[in-house]
């Protein structure tokens, strides 16, 4: 599980699983508190038209849920660019104070991508981390007042300077690095596994686990 009250990014290359996991979250964030779930609702923030809702049906199926109600509380919502998806996060507090919604995770996927592209030409990089310093405050804030989770899936980059070691490293700079509470990285592992790595956690112990994405969804691997 990821924790409320602070925000967590999970990064990797494309297919490490960052997306399989924001389904997953969506449905386990409403199981009860006594399985590991918060009773809540999910808003689903998606910029990459990557959300499926049937796969949030198999997923919901496969735990023994009815997936008809798992579904009708994840809120999805597609952002055209990266004002629209400022935008979306900013209503979010209107659902919880106005309309009483008990939302209890906030899943951006992928925070980075429409920055990326909106703020892609030369000189426009401080003016995009500006922004995105807004964006992860709002996120931040309403982890904080609201006791919410924050789930948002980064991009990466082969940093050219590395000659040891593994290069990849998640970009958005120390805008990202700052505000995430905790950092996971996701790579493809052995025999079809993916591994999450905890990075640069304070309060938790530098630790590994693997994991496979099944039709169920995704289950632990045990350490071999
Ligand atoms: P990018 O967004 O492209 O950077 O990748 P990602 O990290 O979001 O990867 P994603 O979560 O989309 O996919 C991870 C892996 O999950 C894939 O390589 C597939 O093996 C598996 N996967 C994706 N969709 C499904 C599905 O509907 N069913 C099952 N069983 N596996 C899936
Ligand atoms: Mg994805």
């Amino acid at each position: 599980g990821i924790e409320a009250g602070g925000i967590t990014e999970a990064y990797g290359e494309f297919g490490s699983s960052k997306t399989q996991l924001a389904h997953q979250l969506a449905v386990n964030v409403q199981l009860p508190k006594e399985k590991g779930g918060a009773d809540g609702m999910c808003i689903y923030v998606d910029t990459e038209q990557t959300a499926r809702p049937e796969r949030i049906k198999q997923i919901s199926e496969g735990m023994g849920l009815d997936a008809n109600k798992i579904l009708e509380n994840i809120k999805f919502a597609r952002a055209f660019n990266s004002d629209h998806q400022m935008l979306l996060v900013q209503k979010i507090e209107d659902l919880i104070v106005k309309e009483k919604l008990p939302i209890k995770l906030v899943v951006v996927d992928s925070l980075m991508s429409h920055f990326r592209s909106d703020f892609s030409g030369r000189g426009q990089l401080a003016d995009r981390q500006q922004k995105l310093n807004k964006h992860m405050h709002d996120l931040l804030k309403l982890a904080v007042k609201y006791n919410l989770a924050v789930y948002v899936t980064n991009q990466v980059m082969a940093k050219p300077d590395t000659f040891f070691g593994d290069p990849t490293v998640a970009i958005g700079g120390h805008v990202l690095a700052h505000n995430s509470t905790v950092r996971l990285y996701l790579r493809k592992g052995k025999k079809g596994s993916r591994v999450a790595r905890v990075i640069d956690a304070p309060h938790l112990p530098d630790s590994e686990c693997a994991f496979i994405v099944t039709e169920k969804g995704i289950t632990d691997l045990a350490p071999e």
